[in-house]
Parts: structure tokens; sequence; C-alpha cells
């Protein structure tokens, strides 16, 4: 069967281009269960796309970054916020469908990956850094989107040197 190239990784030759998971149909899943307008909230699809650029990019910086389970996050990790406010459980739940999708067999994740992809989603929210390279590209890759709400990311609470790197390069 053929793979299917991926375009946001294609212009890195020093990368695998190819995908191993089916994004555009774990795309439409948290699409299908995101209760918010899309056209006006700050946490849904448009933020998701942005944080998966972001960790694309910060992935490709972080030696041991699981790529594949960063952009998993990006894509999942809002899906299931009900409200622009205080919404503390927002990522428990998504780690829920993220098990949910495994479970019918829907993301080709061994139980490691899936593991660190659940942990990345459950506290995402609970201002923490990590040593993780995998879980601390996800929760960068999120942060650095914070000037969308209007809030600069705070560099002690990223965990990755490139995302503290280009914070400081912006200042
Ligand atoms: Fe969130
Ligand atoms: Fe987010």
């Amino acid at each position: 069967m053929k793979k299917e190239i991926d375009p946001l990784l294609a212009a890195n030759k020093n990368i695998n281009t190819e995908r191993s998971f089916q994004r555009s149909f774990v795309l439409a899943e948290a699409k299908k269960v995101f209760v918010q307008d899309s056209s006006w909230t700050q946490h849904g699809p448009s933020h998701w796309l942005q944080v998966e650029k972001n960790a694309v990019m910060l992935g490709e910086h972080t030696p041991g970054c699981d790529l594949e389970v960063a952009r998993l996050f990006a894509l999942l990790h809002d899906c299931k916020r009900q409200n622009e406010g205080r919404d503390p459980d927002h990522g428990a739940r998504a780690a829920d469908f993220a098990q949910e999708l495994f479970d019918k067999g829907m993301l080709h994740l061994n139980h490691g990956r899936l593991s660190t992809l659940k942990f990345a989603m459950i506290h995402h929210n609970g201002g923490q850094v990590s040593d993780d390279p995998t879980i601390g590209v996800c929760w960068d890759a999120d942060r650095l989107d914070l000037p969308r709400v209007g809030t600069t990311p705070d560099s002690e609470l990223l965990s990755t040197q490139y995302a503290r790197d280009l914070l400081k390069a912006k200042r």
C-alpha cells in the first residue's frame, strides 16, 4: 500500500516524511466531537493545526521526540473542551477519547506510545514542565500558541531548549 507523504514534513529531508497515522481521519474524528463553534472559539481546529505546526518545528530540534505522538496530541488535546473559560478536565476527557479511538483500532500506536499521548493530554493544562522530549514538545507546542489569547508564554513553563530559544529570540 502506498504511504501518504506528509506535506508538513516534506521540506525537511532529515526526517521521515511518511505518516503511519491517519492524520485526516483523526482530525475528522476530533472535529465530530468538538461541541464549540469553530468560527469563533480560541480552542478549536485552527488552534489544533497551529499546535501541530509548532510540534513539527520543535520536534525537528528535540532529539528523542516521538513526532507522531506529538502531532496526535496537537489534533486531539482540546477536542473535548466545552467552553472558553475554566474547563480543567478537558485534557482527561481528550485522553479518554484517544483511548476510544485506540480501542477501535484507529490509532496505530503501541501501549507505551498511547500512554505517553494520554499523559501529555491529561496534564497539558496543569502548569507543569517535562524532561521527556515527546511530552515537552507537546506542551511547548501548545504554550507557544498562547499569544492567540493575548498571553505571552512564560519561559519557566517551557520544557524544551528550542522553545526557550525561540521565545528569547522574539523578545
Ligand atoms: Fe487545553
Ligand atoms: Fe491547546
